[in-house]
């Protein structure tokens, strides 16, 4: 049997005996809902950006419910790098000094993305030596800015394609390799910043099979490589119509290589025509079994329950083109602030796990 097989059959195994409390999907447990840093045993995290600053009822929000912060844009290199190649860190410096004055951790994101590169690099992609000490020199001097004050970083974002049938082709797998640029960049992470645990981010492993697949395969050869990968983010961009057992099972299969997992960008979009009772009684459901799939894992992987946003109005998906679907509400406050149904079941199965 395939080693990645066997890990994966002996972790379904443990997860079906380690049980865990079920709370009764989709009924939250009724009554006031407690903040949910307050009844959480583990980090519960929420993007951020520094124009949100100025908005007061935000930020009391998010004091009061999340423990952990990732920078939504501004720790990323097409912000980072300006046109001349400078790099302008002054966002990202007072999202770090924000998280501190409120005893919050940063989960830094992201490093290396296909999505964006820069002309810097793009002049050097015919010289791989030269590419490679430019490649190493910026993920040092980010990575190393905020040593010691970042928990953990999005070392390599995305590197799977959409639909999980290869690798990303983009400017660092053409010049340095489809797992080359992992491997480095994990590799200059870990010299700037030994402290910081290291992930790869990914999207859609609970949706695509397939692409949980490629991504799992991924990690097993760059693991064989010596990659100094320290634990797994799934995104969890999902909406409250996925097949009941589906997000189980992906959480038992990446946390197959028993390294801590990071539900990284949490949001659950309306997907059904049944008008709002019908899709709050879902979504509930649906983050019901996600987090307690999540919560029966050991400790040691219990990374951090990160959402994408607080209120539905601060999601990415309320922005087009991605706004398609009216009345979406994906995220688990109200545009007033007040916790879904969803929140509230969450906050019970944390407290249960406490
Ligand atoms: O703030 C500037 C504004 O000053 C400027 O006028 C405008 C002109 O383009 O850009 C504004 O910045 C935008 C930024 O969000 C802040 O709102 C950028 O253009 C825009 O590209 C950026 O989009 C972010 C996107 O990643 C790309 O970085 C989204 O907010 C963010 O939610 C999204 O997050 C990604 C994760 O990093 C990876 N997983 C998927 C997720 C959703 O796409």
């Amino acid at each position: 049997m395939q080693t990645l097989d066997r890990r994966l059959f002996l972790t379904s195994a443990a997860f079906l005996m380690a049980g865990c409390d079920q709370v009764a999907r989709g009924k939250p447990p009724g009554g006031p809902v407690p903040p949910l840093r307050s009844v959480s045993p583990i980090p519960v995290g929420c993007c951020l950006r520094t124009d949100q600053f100025a908005d007061k009822a935000l930020i009391r929000l998010l004091s009061r419910n999340f423990s952990q912060i990732t920078p939504e844009w501004e720790m990323k290199m097409s912000y980072l790098i300006r046109p001349n190649g400078q790099l302008r860190f002054d966002a990202a410096d007072r999202l770090i000094a924000f998280a501190h004055d409120r005893k919050m951790a940063v989960h830094g994101h992201a490093l290396i993305w296909y999505k964006y590169d820069a002309p810097q690099f793009q002049r050097l992609a015919k010289d791989r030596t030269a590419f490679l000490a430019a490649y190493r020199a910026y993920i040092t001097q980010v990575a190393s800015r905020w040593k010691g004050r970042i928990r953990g970083w999005d070392v390599v974002n995305e590197p799977v394609e959409n639909m999980g049938g290869s690798l990303r082709d983009c400017l660092w797998s053409r010049v340095l390799g489809e797992d080359g640029y992992i491997v480095e960049a994990f590799e200059a992470a870990s010299r700037a910043d030994p402290k910081a645990l290291l992930f790869i981010n990914e999207y859609s492993l609970e949706k695509i099979p397939a692409k949980r697949k490629t991504f799992l395969q991924l990690i097993e050869r760059l693991l064989k490589k010596g990659a100094k990968i320290g634990g797994i983010g799934t995104q969890t961009h999902i909406r409250n119509d996925m097949p009941r057992g589906q997000i189980s099972a992906a959480i038992r299969d990446l946390a197959s290589f028993g390294l801590p997992l990071h539900i990284s960008e949490l949001d659950i979009s309306f997907r059904l025509r049944g008008g709002l009772a019908t899709n709050l009684d879902a979504q509930t459901e649906t983050a019901s079994e996600l987090v307690e799939a999540f919560m029966a894992l050991p400790e040691k992987q219990r990374y951090a329950l990160s959402f994408w946003g607080a209120r539905d109005k601060d999601s990415w998906l309320m922005q087009p083109p991605f706004n398609d679907f009216p009345g979406n509400q994906p995220l688990p406050f109200t545009n007033d602030g007040n916790p879904k149904p969803m929140t509230a079941a969450i906050a019970e199965i944390l407290r249960q796990h406490r």
